[in-house]
């Protein structure tokens, strides 16, 4: 089929940065959330970081404007019914999603493809939401969008092979890295990266080394661009806590229980760079 625009739901950090991905890459975005403020904050951040693009010289003011021109928001679900690839990137609870697709299914065109940035729900369990489970896809996206190369194309039980092979052609399109990955818990990253986090707790916890060191260590010592401690404050504590929590659920082995340090500053309200403080405080100065 003629591509068509891509529709973005949700905009959030991730949404917000998915569509500025596909906007740079030439391609028509149409985006939408529930709230008004924000899709105004979504797209005050997405000027301000293509403004900087271009005051760097790393884009022309006409490459500026177009990818400006490329978003465009709208205020009704019923309006996604051109897109021919939707996203939905909306916060991660599963009875927001079942009523979010539900209404998607019947909105856009049959050919289209439905694809959740889920990092925790069952890309075959979001399928079963809508009449074609084989048009459904999950492409998980990394924090932050516009620079983090790779994209996970997950395979639901499902996901026909077409609309695997769709996924990973928009991937490549918007200049992204594509793997594919069948459906399981974490699939391949936050597999491997969230107990890494959360294993980095329980050496702090524990008193094994400071916070600094354990995040230097992680940096000088395997190249890392950034330490556990500080990653776990950009991803947001609460998300790498309730990444945890469903490998833990999910594969029943002791091995992903939480660290008890983790579960009492989420208590706390420290979220990371979101709240303002987590592991490090960003309105001291202590981090930027
Ligand atoms: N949005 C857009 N661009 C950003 C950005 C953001 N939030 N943060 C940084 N950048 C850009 C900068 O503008 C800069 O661009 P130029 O090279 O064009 O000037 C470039 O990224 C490098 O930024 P900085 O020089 O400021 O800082 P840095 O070199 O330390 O890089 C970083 C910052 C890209 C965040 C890097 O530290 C990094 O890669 N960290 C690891 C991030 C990571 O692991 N993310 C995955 C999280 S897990 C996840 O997302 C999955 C999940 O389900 C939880």
């Amino acid at each position: 089929m003629n591509e068509g625009p891509i529709a973005v739901v949700g905009t959030g950090t991730m949404g917000a940065g998915i569509a500025q991905v596909i906007a740079q890459s030439g391609k028509a975005v149409l985006l939408y959330d529930q709230s008004a403020d924000a899709v105004n904050k979504a797209l005050a951040g997405t000027r301000n970081r293509i403004q900087r693009l271009l005051e760097r010289k790393r884009i022309t003011q006409e490459q500026h404007d177009s990818i400006l021109a490329n978003l465009k928001v709208v205020s009704d679900l019923d309006d996604l019914k051109p897109a021919t690839f939707l996203i939905e990137a909306i916060f991660e609870s599963y009875p927001a999603k079942e009523v979010l697709f539900k209404q998607l299914d019947k909105i856009v065109s049959p050919d289209a493809i439905l694809a959740s940035n889920t990092s925790t729900i069952p890309i075959t369990k979001l399928a079963a939401l809508v009449s074609n489970q084989g048009r459904f896809v999950g492409t998980h996206f990394f924090n932050p969008a516009p620079v983090m190369k790779l994209v996970e194309v997950i395979r639901g039980l499902n996901t026909t092979q077409a609309t695997m092979d769709r996924a990973i052609a928009l991937m490549k399109s918007i200049d992204k890295t594509p793997v594919t990955v069948v459906d399981a818990p974490g699939f391949i990253v936050n597999r491997i990266l969230a107990p890494m986090l959360n294993e980095a707790c329980f050496i702090l916890q524990e008193g094994i080394a400071s916070k600094e060191d354990i995040d230097m260590a992680m940096k000088l010592g395997t190249n890392h661009p950034m330490g556990p401690l500080e990653l776990a404050d950009l991803v947001g504590l609460d998300i790498a806590l309730h990444t945890q929590e469903i490998l833990f659920e999910e594969f029943g082995d002791s091995k992903y229980r939480p660290a008890p340090l983790l579960k009492k500053m989420v208590a706390a309200g420290l979220l990371g760079r979101k709240s303002g403080k987590g592991f490090y405080d960003y309105s001291t100065g202590e981090k930027k």
